[in-house]
């Protein structure tokens, strides 16, 4: 498939290699055609993978992940040309942090407890299928589960079932085995919302390898 991230951190780095890996063509798109990251991930990834602008990115996606840092999202959207997401499946991996004051970084809060940054991108992208998952674990862990030494979950939030069932197989492709659809897209206010807690458990364990896993 080919599939556009848009990003040129860390998350659009790992995930986009992860699926270069799996035989998907994948176009990383950044504010600039020719960012000193994506060449270098070009390189890294060999044949399936390009770079460009955002809106190159989005117009080659068939499949748009959304990896840019969580306060901009909005106005990445905007610079990659809302009408490349027509009718397409977006994931939507990024969190509503403010890292303006340093960290621990805080919620920003018109993004959280009655709305969340999942839901502003549907609104934004009234045409487009957003699923809101992966944002509750690091990029490692996002592409390779089994780091960790039990069965763990993933959370799924978006209003189209057939979008989420596209998702789950990119998921499963992972090594997920365990999704748990929460619901329509607002219910990403609560996988957004246990960041405060995931980044102290980041500091106490001292290491992003880590999940939190559902007992009943
Ligand atoms: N790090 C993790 O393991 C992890 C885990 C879960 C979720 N997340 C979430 O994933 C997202 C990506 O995180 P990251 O650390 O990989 O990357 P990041 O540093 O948060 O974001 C990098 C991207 O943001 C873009 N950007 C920065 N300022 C911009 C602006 N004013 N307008 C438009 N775009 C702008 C950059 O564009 P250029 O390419 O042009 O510089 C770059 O592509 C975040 O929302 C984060 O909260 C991260």
């Amino acid at each position: 498939m080919n599939i556009a991230i848009l990003g040129t951190g860390m998350v659009g780095a790992t995930v986009g290699k992860k699926l270069t890996d799996l035989g998907h063509k994948v176009m990383m798109g950044s504010r600039t055609s020719g960012n000193e990251k994506a060449l270098e991930w070009v390189k890294k990834c060999g044949a399936n993978a390009s770079e460009g602008k955002f809106s190159d990115a989005a117009a080659f996606g068939e499949l748009i992940i959304l990896c840019t840092n969580g306060a901009v999202t909005i106005e990445a959207i905007g610079l990659s040309g809302k009408e490349n997401f027509k009718g397409k499946t977006v994931i939507d991996i990024t969190n509503p942090l403010d890292f303006s004051k340093g960290m621990p970084p805080t919620l920003i809060p018109e993004l959280t407890n009655t709305n969340s940054l999942g839901e502003e991108v549907q609104k934004t992208l009234p045409d487009a299928k957003v699923v809101k998952t992966l944002n509750t674990v690091n990029c490692e862990i996002m592409i390779e589960p089994s780091k960790l030494s039990e069965e763990t979950s993933i959370y799924m939030s978006g209003n189209d079932a057939a979008a989420k069932e596209k998702v789950s197989e990119i998921l499963r492709s992972f090594g997920w085995t365990s999704i748990i659809d929460l619901g329509d897209i607002s219910t990403a206010r609560g996988t957004e919302m246990i960041l405060p807690l995931w980044i102290r458990l980041w500091g106490a364990l001292k290491t992003g390898h880590f999940n939190f896993k559902i007992v009943k």
